[in-house]
């Protein structure tokens, strides 16, 4: 299939583009690189744009004679949403419907969509499923509710097939390393992790470790890179008129900060100093996910349900490229 992945030279969708590369796809990634790298577009032509320009992607889509979309262009970090509604709104949605717009527009009717477990907001029973209340509690988890309601609403009405993946803790990097992850600034837990035993941070601060949960620090349920970009090809080919799916993407077991952090001295034989600091604004003590729904329709499974061994694979990525892309 021919398919425009729009952020795909951000984390998530770097990987993906190897991923359908490789799989005999034709691909084209469309990325304004605000945050993406260049660097990371290893397999597919790199078409610099930005999301809110209806016109230019409509050109994209006629020129390329595109068949799908996979969207991944977001700003992705709770912390700065709160801070910064009015980006989040504009990029997350604004923007967003503008692609859906030139797509209507342009007669390309199949897209996969980056959701997040952000859109569950705190819920009381874990695992989460797709039927769990929706309840977001930062404007991150808004914009992509927003979407996911929208997507609904085009499935129905103009005959889009839809995906909406909800991803919990992605993680890792492609095992060859060439490939990773590679945010500025970095806030996500093992990226942090291993720079610290690399020498590039003194220590890790835990954010809290007096939640309710067995060891007191936050649960969350890390899902491997690699695996999220399976899940994206299997979706797509799931994908009819009318087709409107939503589905959690998780491996269903829950670790701790704490535990993330051993596994990090197991495979880096590391110290690595912690100190506790205060608990983080807007933390759910615990997301795990209960990905059957995904499991049943898409027949994925996720190949790396050992903490340790999505660890390895970030490891191996972050030894090489101590800089990130930077160095490239
Ligand atoms: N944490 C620390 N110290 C750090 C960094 C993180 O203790 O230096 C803790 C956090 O408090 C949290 C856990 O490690 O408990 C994981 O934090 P991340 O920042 O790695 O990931 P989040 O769970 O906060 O974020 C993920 C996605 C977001 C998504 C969010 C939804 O990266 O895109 O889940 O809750 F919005």
């Amino acid at each position: 299939m021919r398919i425009l992945v729009i952020g795909g030279a951000g984390y998530v969708g770097s990987h993906t583009v190897r991923l359908l590369a490789r799989s005999g796809h034709d691909v084209w990634v469309y990325d304004n690189l605000s945050r993406g790298h260049p660097q990371s577009v290893k397999e597919a032509e790199l078409i610099c744009g930005e999301l809110s320009d209806r016109e230019h992607l409509k050109r994209v889509f006629q020129q390329h004679e595109i068949e799908a979309v996979m969207h991944f262009a977001a700003f992705a970090l709770v912390g700065e949403s709160v801070a910064q509604p009015a980006m989040y709104y504009q990029n997350n949605v604004t923007a967003t419907l503008e692609l859906l717009e030139a797509m209507r527009e342009s007669g390309v009717w199949r897209i996969v969509f980056s959701s997040t477990t952000a859109t569950y907001g705190q819920p009381d029973k874990i695992p989460i499923a797709e039927t769990t209340p929706q309840l977001p509690i930062n404007p991150y988890g808004f914009t992509k509710l927003v979407i996911e309601h929208a997507l609904t609403d085009y499935a129905r009405a103009y005959g889009f097939g839809v995906a909406s993946l909800r991803y919990f803790n992605a993680a890792g990097a492609s095992p060859d390393g060439d490939i990773g992850e590679d945010h500025d600034p970095e806030t996500h837990l093992i990226p942090i992790v291993l720079q610290t035993a690399l020498g590039q941070r003194a220590r890790i601060g835990i954010f809290g470790d007096d939640y309710p949960t067995p060891d007191g620090t936050c649960i969350r349920d890390y899902v491997h890179v690699d695996d999220l970009a399976d899940a994206h090809l299997r979706a797509l080919s799931h994908l009819r008129p009318g087709t409107n799916l939503q589905l959690n993407l998780g491996t269903g077991r829950g670790h701790s900060v704490l535990e993330v952090i051993q596994a990090c001295r197991r495979v880096t034989g590391h110290p690595i100093p912690t100190q506790v600091e205060a608990r983080r604004p807007g933390d759910p003590a615990e997301l795990v996910a209960d990905s059957s729904l995904a499991r049943r329709v898409l027949h994925w499974q996720p190949r790396y349900m050992d903490i340790e061994e999505i660890v390895a694979t970030a490891w191996n990525w972050h030894r090489r490229h101590p800089r990130g892309y930077s160095a490239e």
